[in-house]
């Protein structure tokens, strides 16, 4: 395969740029005239991405330039070096492949890609269009309709820039902490990361069921009934009071489980009698995971997250009947007293059915898959969890397959994919821990991030000028903000460190530089004293100069950009988008002068249009912005 360095570097002058021109040149007129309030409702529905745009214009082209081929698709990526334009089409290279020695009239790639360029359609899109190297089509976007595009979204809300992924309805099952366990800075990677993913998805118009699969089913809730009963046997305390801390109380009941025998074994015995659905050890359960629930329902409070309840309980009367399915299509053999499913490619077993008759997290995750395919009619199924899951994943993933639950291709729905992240280090680079604790409290956590931006509010002096309630919910936003964009700027897969140093440093990309960068846009539109609302019915913008061009093209990227983090399940693209965005405003602000300046209003727009992308971005993220600081 050709580079795009390579494809860049052979410009050739033989351009297509003046037909082009001459037709956008009507079509730029046109839209100056074009009236956004008598707008018809078709417009607002979204275009599709630029590079969507550009691809069906590519697509009729390639239709017309090789008839004999068939469909072929576009391959539209943006221009690596902007000097050469704003978006490639890289598709003469491989026709020329295709139709050498079929006797067309095609001499070599470079013609091939010739022909494409010139049988594009019209369009006011395009400004111009050169050929480079092997056939590579360059496109320079018109400047008119990158501002007439980002007028449009002004008028109507960037819902209209909502990107559309071919699936209506999404399960994301995130956060999922174990019953009794502290929530730790691990889970804390799920709920951020699945949070983000679940709105993105809904921005896209999916509907996404947010799911918690809190562990609330396994072999500890014996030993915590059974402790429970020992230390109260009347049962005449609530649990909470019985209770108290419990995280203490999981302790001391694993330490008595691990050092007696006799008690162990009645841990054992109350399991069945739980599942078995006795009265008093499902009370006594119910009890154990309302106190539990309540412990992180506050953490979600805080962090601002939705999530719905169906923990590995609920799924548990639907095991046998999956497992029978499975069964019934001849998956499920015996192997050491144990029913397993062997799965391709993998030398283990996935164990269904322990030996002892009971279930694990596999069979559970089993009955679960089916039950979002099959009742809730999921079309894609996405799991949050650390990437030491992928091996578990894999194998509950196959099984489907082999069960045709699934199809077997990847890029096909329903799908199902494992979305895997790595460690949370601590600076010393090892698991992150403190002192006191061996795990840290999210709690703990979250307050930290508070106190310490409160902290550098104040000793900037903003106590005397805010109120106090003004004072706490920016700290609040800047200092969840920024634990959330920590983690979520870094590709999820590698370990990340967690620092508070660097995460809530007010310079480079973390979310404290983005929010006050926000913040400072708002008030240019603020010191301007316009009414930005009128301006976006009467004024018009213009991007004359390049660093408003820049600014304005990258700005209407916001789409593809979403679409891309969707498909491939990656929130730091948007992050990085987000960041260069913000580097773009402050290129455009240190060169244009907006307040008082000729260009002031369409100035004024392009800072309006940058502050609501900047929020769009901020809400994807699970970040409350801030508009002074
Ligand atoms: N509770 C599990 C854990 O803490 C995560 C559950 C993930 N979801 C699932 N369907 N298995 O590791």
């Amino acid at each position: 395969m050709i580079t795009r360095a390579h494809a860049d570097s052979h410009t050739d002058t033989c351009s297509y740029a003046g037909i082009v021109r001459a037709k956008s040149r009507r079509t730029v007129s046109a839209a100056k005239s074009y009236s956004l309030s008598t707008m018809a409702p078709q417009d607002l529905q979204s275009a599709g991405s630029v590079k969507q745009q550009i691809a069906k214009l590519f697509e009729e082209s390639l239709r017309t330039t090789v008839p004999d081929e068939g469909d072929v698709e576009p391959a539209i990526a943006p221009c690596q070096n902007p000097k050469f334009g704003d978006y490639q089409c890289n598709n003469a290279m491989g026709l020329w492949s295709r139709v050498k020695g079929k006797g067309t009239q095609f001499k070599g790639p470079q013609l091939v890609g010739q022909a494409i360029m010139n049988n594009l359609p019209p369009s006011e899109m395009i400004e111009s269009c050169t050929i480079a190297g092997p056939g590579f089509v360059n496109i320079i976007l018109s400047k008119h309709w990158i501002a007439k595009s980002i007028q449009k979204m002004l008028v109507h809300t960037i819902e209209t820039w909502a990107s559309e992924i071919p699936v209506k309805r999404a399960v994301v099952d995130f956060s999922s902490p174990n019953i009794a366990k502290e929530m730790h800075v691990g889970n804390l990677r799920s709920t951020i990361i699945g949070d983000t993913l679940a709105r993105m998805l809904e921005f896209s118009k999916v509907e996404v069921l947010r799911r918690n699969h809190v562990g609330d089913w396994g072999t500890q809730f014996g030993m915590l009934i059974e402790y429970l009963f020992e230390k109260f046997p009347s049962g005449e305390v609530s649990g909470d009071q019985a209770i108290g801390d419990l995280q203490a109380f999981y302790k001391a009941s694993k330490q008595r489980f691990d050092s007696d025998p006799a008690f162990k074994e009645r841990a054992q015995r109350a399991v069945v009698s739980l599942q078995g659905g006795e009265e008093k050890y499902r009370k006594a359960w119910a009890e154990i995971c309302e106190i539990s629930r309540r412990g992180y329902e506050s953490v979600y409070q805080r962090l601002g997250v939705q999530l719905e309840e169906k923990g590995e309980s609920f799924y548990n009367p639907y095991i046998p009947r999956v497992v029978e399915l499975l069964n019934e299509k001849g998956l499920i053999e015996e192997s050491e007293g144990a029913r397993v499913i062997f799965i391709k490619g993998k030398k283990i077993p996935l164990i269904v059915v322990k030996k002892d008759g009971g279930y694990n997290y596999a069979s559970t995750d089993l009955a679960a898959l089916w039950y979002r395919l099959y009742e809730e009619k999921a079309e894609w199924i996405i799991y949050v969890t650390d990437v030491g899951q992928r091996e578990h994943f894999e194998m509950v993933f196959t099984a489907a397959k082999q069960a045709g639950w699934l199809p077997a291709e990847d890029n096909k729905y329903p799908k199902a994919s494992h979305v895997g992240f790595g460690l949370v280090l601590g600076e010393d680079g090892k698991r992150f821990r403190t002192r006191s604790t061996e795990t840290v409290k999210l709690v703990d956590l979250l307050d930290e991030a508070k106190n310490r931006c409160r902290e550098a509010l104040v000793q900037r002096g903003k106590s005397e000028e805010w109120t106090a309630e003004e004072l706490d919910k920016t700290a609040e936003a800047v200092g969840y903000g920024a634990v959330k964009y920590a983690d979520l700027k870094n590709n999820r897969s590698t370990n990340y460190t967690f620092s508070f140093d660097q995460m809530l440093n007010d310079k480079g990309n973390t979310a404290v530089y983005l929010l006050y960068a926000h913040a400072r846009i708002c008030s240019i539109i603020r010191r301007s004293g316009k009414d930005i609302e009128e301006l976006k019915k009467i004024g018009t913008m213009e991007l004359d100069h390049p660093d408003e061009r820049v600014l304005g093209l990258h700005l209407l990227q916001f789409l593809e950009i979403v679409e891309e983090a969707c498909t491939n399940l990656l929130p730091n693209i948007l992050c990085e988008y987000l960041y260069n965005l913000s580097e773009d405003f402050t290129r455009f602000y240190t060169n244009c002068q907006v307040v008082g300046s000729a260009e002031e209003t369409s100035r004024l727009l392009l800072c309006e249009a940058t502050a609501i992308v900047m929020r769009k971005c901020f809400y994807l993220l699970g970040i409350t912005p801030v508009y002074k600081i």
